[in-house]
């Protein structure tokens, strides 16, 4: 968050108020709220949104985090922002190009002129040279045993990598254990194609960069942050 506020900041983002797409947990919005963003979170998920709603009672962030339970591609609101943000590969998780370009006209419209829309992506010439791998990762707690599979498949001709996830999952206190296994449809995108879709919706590309380092993307960077801003 202290690299968001950073480009929020540095790019000048009109006002305080800001949009976040795909909110998740509601960790991220948390900390934003917390140095005074007001924040309006959208989430698909209603097993987030729950978790989320919580997440911002427990913190006592009523008055300064709103999510609704809705799709960012045709969420709407009467309310106009300073920033749209949707971080941590949200936009990836959009696979078709209708709902690309509803997701970018939706953020066009319910942002403020001068207004920034700040995300990440997977980065084409990452995927496609460092190539996802099936990885095994293993996580443990005093109440939980945690096993995750990994085991991704590209699928060239979409642009997509379908990414399934299995995980074991052992109660060490009741000695129970149980399984789980979901799919994530991650698109990876090039600078052009985005430049594209930025410039279809009145926006202007102001930066392309590596999430977090601020570097030069290049075919080793998986993860591009790019910060437009709405003309
Ligand atoms: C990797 S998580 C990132 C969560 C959050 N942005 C964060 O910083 O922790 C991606 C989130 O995007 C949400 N999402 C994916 N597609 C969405 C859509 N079309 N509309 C709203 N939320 C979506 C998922 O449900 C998930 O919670």
């Amino acid at each position: 968050m202290d690299y968001v506020i950073k480009k929020l900041t540095e790019y000048k983002v009109p006002s305080n108020k800001i949009l976040e797409f795909g909110s998740g947990t509601g960790k991220h919005g948390c900390l934003l709220a917390e140095k005074g963003y007001e924040i309006t979170g959208v989430e698909l998920s209603e097993k987030m949104f729950q978790k989320a709603n919580a997440y911002i009672q427990k913190n006592g962030l009523i008055k300064k985090f709103k999510i609704c339970c809705a799709d960012i591609s045709n969420f709407r609101s009467k309310d106009k922002f300073g920033a749209v943000i949707s971080l941590f590969h949200v936009i990836s998780y959009l696979t078709t190009n209708s709902k690309l370009q509803k997701t970018f006209k939706n953020a066009a419209l319910h942002l403020e002129k001068g207004g920034l829309f700040i995300f990440d992506i997977w980065y084409t010439p990452a995927v496609l040279t460092l190539k996802p791998h099936n990885k095994i990762k293993e996580i443990e707690s005093e109440s939980l045993k945690i096993y995750r599979v990994t085991e991704p498949n590209i699928r060239y001709n979409d642009n997509v990598v379908d990414v399934n996830f299995k995980l074991i999952i052992t109660d060490k206190k009741m000695k129970e254990t149980s399984y789980l296994e979901e799919t994530h449809n991650m698109r990876y995108f090039s600078t052009p194609e985005i430049s594209l879709l930025a410039n279809l919706n009145s926006f202007e590309v102001l930066k392309v960069e590596e999430f977090l380092t601020e570097n030069d993307p290049s075919e080793y960077t998986w993860g591009v942050c790019f910060i437009l801003r709405k003309a």
